[in-house]
């Protein structure tokens, strides 16, 4: 049985990238034999100081569509990274195995820090995460490609923690999908679909309208050639929408190819918005189904349990360590 834990940040409205590169896959682990944690991680969120008026509302939304999503709620815990305080505990013991020129060098690091107002939060926000994979000593970690290097950081730590005080934690692996695994800007193909992209109409948030959704595929931009091949690099506007249909039918991108070979560009964008549009929408009815008080109880209810498991780790890490 594996241990599985991901975390996402209540900043902003979930969007088809965090469904398709994320939460598809904690849903597919949530109905296998694994235990399942997964976190909303409030704290992580910090680092872009969020108004307090509406962190709350944005939890309760976040953890909505998770629900709404079919995570299988009989083996997962869904929890708020702040109602378990081992997290911020260990991320410090953890602080003491990573060098601060890994987290200089991490992407999202050189990407935010300027923007963000360059505090250390920015910084040593790898280091909470590794905590949030270690404190349930999770060994399955589903996340989209631009967690890629922090899960490595997450690896380096634990090596060098298990080489000075004996193999307490196991080693964490990365998993994603073969497709969706990193969603590009509809407008800004070059980027990465984001919940907060300079161009709302770049990004598909789960409660768009089916008018809004097509009309943001309408507008996406890709090449002038007109033909429908991935190429990643040459041509990204249209092989973002390749990877979107493919992952939502579970096609390869050339299946995907062959079937739209004698489509224009502006059909082949209706049929990707289309797919959207039926994804999204049992998703948004079941999320309109639930109350803040549904959310509430099972939040109650899960909390124990993770409360348990994060003391059993620390316990064994505070012998280790002889504190
Ligand atoms: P965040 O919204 O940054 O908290 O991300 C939550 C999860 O969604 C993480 O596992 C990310 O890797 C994943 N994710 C975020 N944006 C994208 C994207 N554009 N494509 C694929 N996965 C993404
Ligand atoms: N850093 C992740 C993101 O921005 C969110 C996150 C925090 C996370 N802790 C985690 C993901 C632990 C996986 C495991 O998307």
């Amino acid at each position: 049985m594996k241990t599985v834990f991901s975390g996402i940040q209540p900043t902003g409205k979930v969007h088809l990238g965090n469904l398709l590169g994320a939460i598809n896959n904690w849903v597919e682990l949530s109905n296998e034999e694994n235990k399942n944690y997964f976190c909303v991680v409030d704290l992580h969120s910090l680092t872009t100081h969020p108004d307090p008026e509406t962190m709350e509302e944005n939890i309760f939304e976040t953890i909505k569509v998770l629900v709404a999503s079919g995570i299988n709620l009989k083996n997962s815990n869904i929890y708020i990274q702040s109602n378990v305080s081992e997290h911020v505990q260990l991320s410090w013991i953890l602080s003491n195995f990573c060098q601060i020129g890994e987290l200089q060098r991490m992407t999202q690091f050189k990407e935010k820090a300027d923007q963000l107002g360059n505090h250390a939060g920015i910084l040593t926000y790898p280091i909470l995460m590794a905590a949030d994979i270690l404190i349930h000593k999770a060994n399955q970690v589903p996340v989209g490609d631009d967690q890629t290097q922090h899960l490595e950081l997450t690896r380096n730590i634990v090596e060098r923690f298990n080489n000075t005080y004996g193999e307490i934690f196991p080693l964490p692996e990365r998993k994603t999908g073969k497709v969706g695994a990193r969603l590009m800007s509809l407008r800004h193909p070059e980027n990465k679909m984001s919940k907060s992209n300079d161009d709302l109409n770049g990004t598909i948030y789960f409660d768009d309208s089916k008018d809004e959704i097509i009309k943001k595929f309408k507008s996406s931009v890709t090449d002038s050639d007109d033909v429908i091949k991935f190429d990643a690099d040459s041509k990204k506007g249209i092989s973002n929408l390749i990877d979107i249909y493919s992952s939502l039918n579970d096609l390869s991108h050339h299946e995907v190819e062959n079937k739209f070979e004698n489509l224009k560009y502006g059909e082949f964008k209706i049929e990707v918005g289309e797919s959207v549009v039926s994804y999204l929408e049992p998703i948004r009815e079941k999320y309109n189904s639930m109350s803040n008080g549904d959310i509430a109880s099972l939040i109650k209810n899960n909390l124990e349990e993770v409360k348990d498991s994060a003391k059993k780790t620390m316990d064994e890490i505070n012998s280790a360590l002889g504190i």
